[in-house]
């Protein structure tokens, strides 16, 4: 009679074994919580596709942060919903516009206790909802759009943003944000470069967070889904460019991509769980088909497995709760 002699079931008798070998920790410091803010609210508003998640106002926003920093996030992403949009997206460069109000408004309240981050595109902004400028033909102008986020950029930084996140997948956006942060006595405002960024139907309830106004799709500038060896190409380029941390996004779709990406590339590596994985959970778990905490526990560990080291999740606050 042979008996197995190797056991790996030894390892995972009791927490406190399962405790000792787990090969991914979760913590506080690696997750970023993504917060919505919206011109002229005086009360926070509900997005009814995100359950949990609101659009703020000034003041709920700064409730919200401070929140999120006594669980120890390791950092906050900004994004503005302004009251009026134009072709060019001018309240995006607008010291008064909603999002650069907001970045000041956290970084006075919460200061160097997290690192405050920005969202840096124009489809917020605009009013035919694209990330960039249109030329006369209706295509987005990749190169006019490059001047646009040049000036969001200093606008942000000048709001006293720490790390701008560029998500408008134009190309040469990282190099040209760099150049004119550096130009304009920024050098230490950090970028975390969208790099990877499928055109992705994971995005929806996002875009009713942000009142989207797009007709169409982002198919000319976001990547193919079926594409993975074309993210190692954008990582490289922003790499090369100056991006300090580089992103894929969506996550859990993505896995595969984010571990080549991890493999590639010796900068920080986040990624994104956007606004359609955390719905899918909640609907699901709504309905009592899902237990709610241990999706959420077990999909933000496998995004870190995968090679992630920093995780950008609407549940950031809670997550960090728990883990504390
Ligand atoms: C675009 C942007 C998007 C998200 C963040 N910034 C996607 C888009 O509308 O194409 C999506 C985030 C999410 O779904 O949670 N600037």
């Amino acid at each position: 009679m042979t008996y197995p002699q190797v056991r790996p079931r030894r390892l995972r008798r009791n927490a406190a074994a399962r405790r000792l070998v787990t090969e991914t920790r979760l913590s506080p410091a690696e997750l970023v919580l993504p917060l919505f803010v919206r011109e002229g609210l005086s009360e926070p508003r509900a997005v009814p596709s995100l359950p949990g998640v609101v659009q703020h106002s000034r003041d709920s926003l700064r409730k919200a942060a401070t929140e999120a920093v006594a669980a120890g996030v390791g950092g906050l992403m900004l994004f503005g919903v302004p009251q009026r949009r134009d072709a060019v997206g001018s309240p995006g460069t607008d010291p008064h516009g909603v999002l650069n109000v907001a970045i000041a408004d956290v970084v006075a309240e919460v200061g160097d206790a997290t690192v405050v981050m920005s969202d840096l595109c124009l489809d917020e902004f605009t009013d035919h909802g694209h990330c960039g400028v249109l030329a006369g033909d209706g295509t987005v102008d990749n190169d006019a759009t490059l001047l646009r986020y040049e000036e969001m950029a200093l606008a942000q930084a000048t709001a006293g943003a720490h790390m701008l996140g560029l998500s408008g997948m134009m190309d040469g956006q990282v190099g040209a944000v760099r150049r004119a942060l550096d130009a304009t006595g920024h050098a230490d405002v950090a970028i975390l470069a969208y790099a990877a960024k499928y055109a992705s139907a994971c995005y929806g309830p996002f875009r009713d967070a942000v009142e989207a106004t797009l007709q169409g799709d982002r198919k000319t500038y976001q990547q193919d889904p079926a594409n993975a060896r074309e993210a190692l190409r954008e990582v490289a380029l922003d790499v090369a460019e100056g991006a300090d941390v580089v992103m894929v996004k969506p996550a859990l779709p993505y896995l595969d991509v984010v571990a080549a990406v991890a493999g590639a590339v010796d900068v920080p590596v986040a990624a994104y769980q956007v606004s359609g994985e955390y719905a899918m959970v909640e609907a699901a778990a709504a309905n009592g088909w899902l237990d709610r905490e241990a999706m959420m526990l077990e999909t933000l560990t496998a995004i870190r497995r995968a090679g992630a080291q920093i995780v950008l999740t609407y549940w950031a606050t809670e997550a960090a709760r728990h883990l504390r």
